[in-house]
């Protein structure tokens, strides 16, 4: 694995149009989607929480990643609920390490801010050294039926309390774009 030097930094206002670039870069034809995403929910941060982060090198932004408030529907209450979504590295710098920088980040702060756990869909090859595990195993509900039962995982942090199982109901965005799961 290179072991070019990176930082990981909150996202700014000014890294807005690095950040869609990035995303068009990392997910190709789909970026454009991912980043209409990222534009609809950051704002919901500051009320609701979550964060964004960047990771830069040589001044330059090569990875983000953004957690956002869904919902969960427990049999108490609905309770907000952290999805990690999405999370991108600039194709030249993936495989040295910056992935995981920045998920070890979102977690930290989602932790940090006393959030029970963090739910995601992605592969599990990936996610597993991170702690993510599948979420339907713990009672989690995935939002679609589309998403594959192994996909759809959570890591739980220290405030998670096991009533906290229930319906995963995402934020309008990722519905807005069709970015649920997998279609046929
Ligand atoms: C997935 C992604 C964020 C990983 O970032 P990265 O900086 O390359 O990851 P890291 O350097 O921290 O980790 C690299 C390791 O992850 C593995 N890895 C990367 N993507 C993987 C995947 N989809 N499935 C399984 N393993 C994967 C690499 O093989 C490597 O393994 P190793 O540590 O055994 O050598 C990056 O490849 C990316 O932006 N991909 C395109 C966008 C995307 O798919 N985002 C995720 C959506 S859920």
């Amino acid at each position: 694995m290179r072991v070019d030097p990176f930082i990981i930094r909150t996202e700014q206002p000014h890294d807005a149009e690095a950040v869609a670039r990035l995303h068009i870069a990392a997910f190709g034809d789909h970026g454009r989607t991912v980043n209409a995403i990222v534009d609809d929910l950051r704002p919901t941060i500051a009320d609701l929480g979550g964060s964004s982060f960047v990771a830069e090198a040589d001044g330059e932004v090569v990875g983000h990643v953004l957690v956002t408030a869904s919902l969960l529907d427990t049999a108490a209450r609905l309770v907000p609920a952290p999805v990690l979504s999405p999370l991108a590295v600039a194709p030249a710098r993936q495989g040295a390490g910056v992935g995981g920088a920045l998920v070890r980040r979102a977690l930290e702060a989602a932790s940090a801010s006393g959030s029970p756990f963090v739910l995601l869909e992605g592969d599990p090859r990936y996610y597993s050294r991170f702690g993510f595990r599948p979420a339907g195993e713990l009672g989690f509900r995935k939002p679609s039926l589309r998403i594959p039962d192994a996909a759809f995982q959570v890591a739980l942090l220290p405030a998670y309390e096991p009533w906290m199982t229930g319906t995963v109901v995402y934020a309008w965005s990722f519905w807005a774009h069709d970015a649920v799961g997998l279609r046929a």
